[in-house]
């Protein structure tokens, strides 16, 4: 059985949920590797709609297990409430997913420092999700973090809390100490939900690289779930506009505790067009009116904070950079269906800079806000795309626009997304996705 890992190829909300969800029937595990409730990923099933921000998407296949591993920074009351809705909307899923040990936990002081280093950034601010993220990880990389394991040993998470409460009060500003932020910042408050929480987490707490080892030993295959996108990405994205975690393929082995040899192919999901939530550079973004056209015919607002989302033309250099970081065996292209009423498609294949034109990504910020995209302009597709399940009924200007992305991606196009439904998939004669998963059909 093959390893796979899914990987967003833009500033995340691709439709990865839509990928992972097909793969993973055919797969035996489904694992979270980095990020956390920031994410939100979507699958629309039979008229419902599921959205997932910690548990991995695999949850809807009963038969598959899911993990939470140590790269994922983790809201014990977040989980909790995922959990309960997916019971409410008959998921049973607890018993099916296997937390890290070692995954850093999210406190309510972190939103609160969240809040605090948003205001004091002003314009220059991220336009992060809200909920405690990089704090999260800021307390990882600064070793000062609570960890799952933490929950089962009552006077290490005493400590723990009441130092990191100490350094919270000597960060944050009077304007944060308003009831709520007294609460986020009252030891006994905390130590007292923690343990709660530690109670309920506790059977689901595992040694998630041993088990995997273990399904990967036995032939067993694994998917491995990428949450947020290559330009979200603390080393290789936009930054400072980042998460702060490694959303990038590599992220999976250092996050998971696998090794490199481990995986099998690694396929990058884009939209046909562009999205970004939160500030940060964006070269193919466009003026507010065509970019509200969109957004109204693709609903591009955020799943998680229900923000509308910036709109662009599909940026090809920015998608080949993607292939290259990650090392893209495929990408699956999603939202086509989208495209279905414009007149034409272009799509960004250079940056002008200045009298220069060049046509990689280029490494330095100041270039990122410099840059004027050069557009190729690909003819509208003559019948739509919407709902087609075989390439054969794919109009030929949709073949040459993928071909198109294939030629300037440098990666092969291994699956198509048609429409919102679970089943609006066309897998293109060829597709790596065939070799990996010979049952796919
Ligand atoms: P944070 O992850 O909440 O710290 O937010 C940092 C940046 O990443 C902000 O621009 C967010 O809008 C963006 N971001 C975080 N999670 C997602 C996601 O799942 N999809 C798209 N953007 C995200």
């Amino acid at each position: 059985m093959a390893n796979v890992i899914v990987v967003g190829a833009q500033w995340g909300d691709e439709g990865k949920a839509k990928v992972v969800d097909l793969l993973a029937s055919h797969a035996d595990a489904c694992v979270r590797y980095q990020g956390g409730h920031n994410a939100g990923h979507t699958v629309e099933w039979q008229g419902r709609r599921f959205i997932f921000h910690l548990v991995p998407t695999g949850i809807l296949r009963p038969e598959v297990r899911c993990f939470i591993g140590s790269g994922v920074v983790l809201d014990p009351e977040a989980l909790f409430t995922e959990l309960a809705g997916l019971e409410a909307m008959g998921v049973s899923s607890r018993d099916r997913i296997r937390v890290s040990y070692r995954a850093h936990l999210i406190l309510p002081y972190h939103r609160l420092l969240e809040r605090a280093s948003e205001r004091r950034r002003g314009a220059a601010r991220i336009g992060t999700t809200g909920r405690g993220i990089g704090p999260a990880y800021e307390d990882k990389v600064g070793r000062r973090g609570i960890v799952a394991a933490d929950l089962l040993d009552g006077d290490a998470l005493r400590r723990k809390i009441t130092a990191n409460v100490a350094r919270v009060r000597r960060l944050v500003e009077a304007e944060d100490l308003t009831a709520e932020g007294e609460a986020a910042l009252d030891v006994e408050v905390l130590v007292a939900s923690m343990r709660e929480h530690g109670e309920k987490l506790a059977p689901m707490l595992a040694d998630v690289s041993l088990e995997l080892d273990a399904l990967a030993r036995a032939g067993r295959g694994l998917l491995f779930e990428g949450a947020q996108g290559t330009m979200l990405d603390v080393d290789h994205g936009t930054y400072p506009h980042v998460t702060s975690s490694s959303c990038v393929a590599a992220g999976a082995l250092t996050s998971l505790g696998i090794g490199p040899r481990r995986v099998d192919a690694v396929i990058g999901v884009s939209k046909a067009y562009t999205t970004r939530v939160g500030e940060g550079p964006f070269p193919s973004e466009l003026e507010a009116e065509p970019a509200a056209h969109l957004r109204r015919l693709g609903g591009e607002y955020g799943a998680t904070t229900g923000r509308p989302r910036r709109c662009g033309w599909l940026d090809l250099c920015a998608l080949r950079y993607a292939a290259r970081v990650n090392g893209l065996d495929a990408l699956a292209l999603t939202k086509l269906d989208i495209l279905d009423s414009l007149p034409e498609i272009p799509v960004c294949v250079g940056y002008r800079l200045g009298d220069r034109v060049i046509d990689e990504f280029p490494p330095a910020a100041r270039d990122w806000y410099a840059a004027r995209p050069v557009y190729e302009v690909l003819p509208a597709w003559s019948r739509p795309v919407a709902g087609a399940r075989t390439a054969e009924s794919l109009a030929p200007e949709v073949h040459g626009f993928v071909r198109r992305v294939e030629e300037l991606v440098g990666a092969p196009v291994a699956l198509i997304c048609t429409g919102s439904d679970r089943d609006d998939i066309v897998v293109p004669r060829g597709s790596i996705l065939r070799d990996l998963y010979p049952n796919l059909d």
